[in-house]
């Protein structure tokens, strides 16, 4: 299936490894000029190298803090730059933060800002573009919240859905559309740490109906869709990719 995406060009935060660097791949296979950004410049260039292995577009590589002073202005400012337009932008930077209920702040401003403020001021510093040009498709990555224990990224992507749908709302009419991508568990470094040994297997085979933990191309593919013309009616939803773990209607 033609995606129509071929000469598009896209914004992708941590694209340095994980479900990121899935997604831009795809998406450079779809004939997508990316412009990917993370903390680890060698990460970048290897990606960088991948993508040009493929035989795909030669990718344009920022290394950059999302954490950062000024860090979301810094990006916007050099994908426009490097880009000349922007038609999509995924908000895929993040990272798991569990905490104790008594624990210290420094690990909630972080991963609050990791996971909600950074990719919102990314986003506002480049809804003008997107205005002017009447067109523009954002892509968030959010996350399983309804946990029974705390994890501020969860907590930072409810925050973060919430957002998605309330400016899909007003962003229509531009012809902008938002979405959000949330993945149950997917194997990557993020969340290997976590379930050590056979826990994998076991967490798998008595919680998620398909068996096991989701690959990032799982992620990739239902990225590439949603930011594609072929998902123009498509706008303030949350798709799950979850191998069916999520117990809950809607
Ligand atoms: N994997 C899962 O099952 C799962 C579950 C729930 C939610 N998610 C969400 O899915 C997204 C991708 O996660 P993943 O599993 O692919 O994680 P990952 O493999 O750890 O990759 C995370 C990416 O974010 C970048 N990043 C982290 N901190 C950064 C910072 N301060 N500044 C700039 N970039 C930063 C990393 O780049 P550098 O290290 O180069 O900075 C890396 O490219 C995240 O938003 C995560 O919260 C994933």
């Amino acid at each position: 299936m033609d995606l129509y995406l071929t000469g598009k060009t896209a914004l992708v935060t941590g694209a340095s490894k994980g479900i990121g660097s899935a997604i831009a791949k795809e998406l450079a296979r779809e004939g997508v000029k990316v412009f990917v950004t993370g903390r680890n410049q060698q990460s970048l260039d290897n990606l960088s190298s991948e993508i040009v292995a493929e035989g795909n577009l030669a990718p344009i590589v920022f290394a950059q803090d999302l954490l950062a002073p000024n860090a979301p202005h810094e990006i916007a400012t050099a994908a426009l730059a490097a880009l000349g337009h922007i038609d999509i932008l995924i908000n895929n930077a993040g990272q798991s933060q569990p905490v104790d209920v008594a624990g210290p702040e420094e690990p909630w401003t972080r991963s609050m800002a990791l996971d909600f403020e950074r990719p919102r001021l990314l986003t506002q510093a480049l809804l003008p573009h997107f205005i002017a040009r009447k067109e523009g498709t954002i892509l968030n990555l959010t996350s399983t919240y309804e946990l029974r224990s705390l994890n501020v990224s969860a907590i930072a992507k409810a925050a973060m859905a919430m957002w998605s749908k309330q400016l899909a709302g007003q962003l229509g009419k531009y012809g902008i559309r938002v979405n959000c991508l949330q993945p149950g568990l997917i194997d990557t470094e993020n969340i290997r740490p976590y379930f050590p040994g056979d826990e994998r297997r076991k967490y798998a085979e008595s919680e998620i109906p398909l068996q096991d933990f989701g690959e990032v191309q799982d992620m990739a593919n239902m990225a590439v869709f949603l930011v594609s013309p072929r998902a123009k009616y498509i706008t303030g939803t949350v798709s799950v990719v979850d191998g069916g773990g999520t117990r809950s209607a809607f």
